[in-house]
């Protein structure tokens, strides 16, 4: 891989942008090396996964312009199918996925965080959709996902306008769970996603999905997704360790039946 880096630490993996001169900005390649990186993820063993761009300075500064400059209206297109394929895949990877958001985050860096299920980020990040600056629309599933994130009023305000947040805003309109200064942001994502890693690995799954598909049904059918995914968890080991382990006084015990599992 030329401009995507993986690593393992225990059962977290960390995916890394890499393409610092260019402040990681997102060309066919790194969609395409995003793409093959995902499908190369040992879900046997990794539990979660980290999204974040390489150095201090950008997170991912948006979809390549000079690849983009020159496409005709069906290159565009494909273009904008080629990001939102990968982006989605990444939205409904089986297993959570944090963006530390390193700073800036514009376009499809923007959008590219909002397809990972968890977003903390630097106090040196920036976040926007500058599209309309550019003549275009987002085109990897921004008009979509901020509206949803953030509400249909502010994602149109900061889509219409075009104008850059530095963290604390995005922090106050819910684009992020929380802001770390630079040097503790990746140590705090770390943590984040060990603190998941440790937890039932089917019933966390099960919650992504629950909620995931969940949020695009109606309440009705939104419930029934839930009790499904609920039922799913039941007979599995983890399910009987976690409520043997609360239920029984003697930890050792239960500890010592299920060292096995
Ligand atoms: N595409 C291609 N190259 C980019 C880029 C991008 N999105 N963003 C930055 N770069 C390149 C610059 O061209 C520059 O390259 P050179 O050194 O070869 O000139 C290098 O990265 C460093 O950038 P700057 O010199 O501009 O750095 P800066 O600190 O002065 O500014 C910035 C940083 C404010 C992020 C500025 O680079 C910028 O505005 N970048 C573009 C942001 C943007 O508009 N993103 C949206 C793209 S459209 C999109 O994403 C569509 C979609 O939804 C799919």
């Amino acid at each position: 891989m030329e401009f995507v880096l993986y690593e393992v630490k225990g059962q977290v993996g960390i995916i890394t942008i890499s393409r610092e001169k260019a402040l990681n900005a997102l060309n066919s390649a790194v969609l395409d090396e995003l793409d093959k990186t995902l499908d190369a993820v040992d879900l046997d063993n990794v539990r979660c996964l980290i999204l974040t761009g390489a150095g201090q300075k950008s997170f991912v500064a948006g979809a390549d312009i000079g690849e983009m400059s020159t496409l005709t209206k069906a290159e565009g297109e494909a273009f904008g199918k080629k990001g939102n394929d990968v982006f989605r895949k990444l939205e409904v990877f089986p297993i959570p996925v944090i963006a530390a958001i390193n700073g800036f985050a514009l376009g499809g860096g923007c959008e590219i965080s909002m397809s990972c299920d968890i977003r903390i980020c630097s106090d040196n990040a920036v976040f926007g959709q500058p599209e309309v600056g550019l003549g275009i629309t987002p085109g990897f599933g921004g008009t979509q996902r901020l509206a949803r994130l953030v509400g249909p009023g502010m994602a149109k305000q900061m889509i219409y306008t075009a104008r850059n947040i530095k963290a604390d805003e995005a922090l106050r309109i819910g684009l992020v769970n929380a802001v770390y200064p630079q040097e503790e942001l990746m140590a705090a994502a770390e943590k984040m996603a060990a603190g998941i890693a440790k937890n039932a690995p089917i019933a966390v799954r099960n919650c992504k999905k629950a909620i995931n598909d969940g949020l695009e049904a109606g309440m009705d059918d939104a419930i029934v997704i839930e009790e499904k995914l609920f039922g799913d968890c039941f007979e599995t080991e983890d399910q009987k360790y976690g409520m043997a382990f609360f239920l029984d006084k003697n930890k050792e015990k239960v500890k010592e039946a299920f060292k096995n599992c």
